[in-house]
């Protein structure tokens, strides 16, 4: 294919040029020649242009913008309005819902997507989340290497986390709600003037701790669980050898410790409130301490959910207590931190 070398610093101006003589051969890539670039032409455009050198190269295809370009066009034009727009990104793992009209197709749309992406090792179709881990149902649908596992790796605030989205729950969507609880960890240090014992009973694979061990002089103790086993190999992973991890019921935890932590994480969205009263127990006792937790509560009965946590805390225990919705769930229902400080008596 015929490209025009132009000075890599006219390239701009001469694409204009050959736009709009209709000479500039559209779809295809500017090819990087040292100090020049050669632009693709069309038949159209005359033997010679201004004195400038007219190279024989290979045409570049520019980059689809999206995976479905890639789908043979048969296939393409057949299900026009069926193919998954959406996809989720965790590590090297790329996660979609694929509608059933195209669920033949599924190999050839992972490939696509492989082929888009040049950082996924693995597509996998979304079965739906499943139990009481709240885990997705994953499907591998193509793989670049053969492998089909999908744990990967991920940075969140810079820290590396070992996660597994088809087998423990991971949201880097949660991601702003863990600067929060850095933010009153550092607080709470600042008051109590050192460092802090740590509780996250629902810890998953632990996202919610990592930031927190970033910052040095803010962590004395981490004790963390979660009753999904394969959550706790990770929670491992991820957490340094100084911490205590456990596979357990949160609800049971105090019985086996008590009156501890200066910090109480309660992440189990569906059912916080429900559990507060096994979390008291863990809690310090004779200083300032914290409870924040998250919880799915429908819009329209955020005073009577504020009612409830404050009589399970004990009101003579409560410093304050805020209930902050912070993103929708649903229509109905937002997804809202609860941030409780205590001073229980010893
Ligand atoms: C919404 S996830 C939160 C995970 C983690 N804190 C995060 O931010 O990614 C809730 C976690 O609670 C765990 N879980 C559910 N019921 C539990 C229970 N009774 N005791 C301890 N963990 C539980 C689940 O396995 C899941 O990992």
């Amino acid at each position: 294919m015929r490209h025009l070398s132009v000075p890599s610093k006219e390239t701009a101006s001469w694409k204009a040029r050959l736009e709009s003589e209709e000479w500039l051969a559209k779809g295809h890539g500017i090819h990087h020649l040292d100090d020049r670039r050669g632009i693709p032409l069309t038949t159209a455009a005359p033997e010679e242009i201004d004195g400038l050198p007219i190279l024989d190269l290979p045409p570049l295809t520019s980059n689809p913008k999206h995976w479905t370009e890639r789908l043979p066009q048969e296939i393409r034009e057949a299900n026009k309005s069926d193919w998954p727009m959406a996809h989720d990104q965790i590590g090297d793992v790329v996660i979609l819902k694929i509608p059933e009209v195209v669920e033949t197709h599924s190999n050839i749309i992972g490939q696509c997507i492989l082929d888009q992406i040049p950082s996924a090792r693995i597509v996998c179709a979304d079965k739906g989340v499943k139990g009481e881990f709240r885990v997705r149902s994953l499907e591998s649908i193509a793989s670049r290497d053969g492998t089909t596992t999908t744990q990967t790796r991920v940075k969140e605030h810079g820290a590396l986390l070992w996660v597994d989205p088809g087998s423990a729950y991971y949201s880097p969507r949660l991601a702003t709600e863990r600067q929060g609880t850095l933010a009153c960890a550092r607080g709470l240090n600042t008051r109590l003037k050192r460092p802090l014992v740590i509780c996250d009973p629902y810890a998953g694979v632990g996202p919610a701790l990592l930031p927190l061990l970033a910052e040095e002089g803010l962590v004395d103790r981490i004790v963390a669980s979660d009753l999904n086993p394969k959550a706790t190999s990770l929670l491992r992973k991820n957490l340094p050898d100084s911490a205590w991890v456990g596979c357990r019921d949160a609800r049971k935890l105090h019985e086996e410790m008590a009156g501890f932590a200066d910090i109480v994480l309660v992440n189990l969205p569906h059912n916080s409130i429900d559990h507060l009263p096994d979390m008291i127990p863990l809690l310090a006792k004779g200083h300032e301490v914290i409870i924040r937790g998250w919880a799915i509560l429908p819009l329209e009965q955020m005073d009577a959910a504020e009612k409830k946590v404050r009589a399970i805390l004990g009101s003579n225990n409560l410093l304050s207590l805020e209930l902050v919705p912070s993103r929708s769930y649903s229509p109905r229902d937002a997804y809202t931190c609860i941030e409780a400080h205590l001073l229980l008596s010893e």
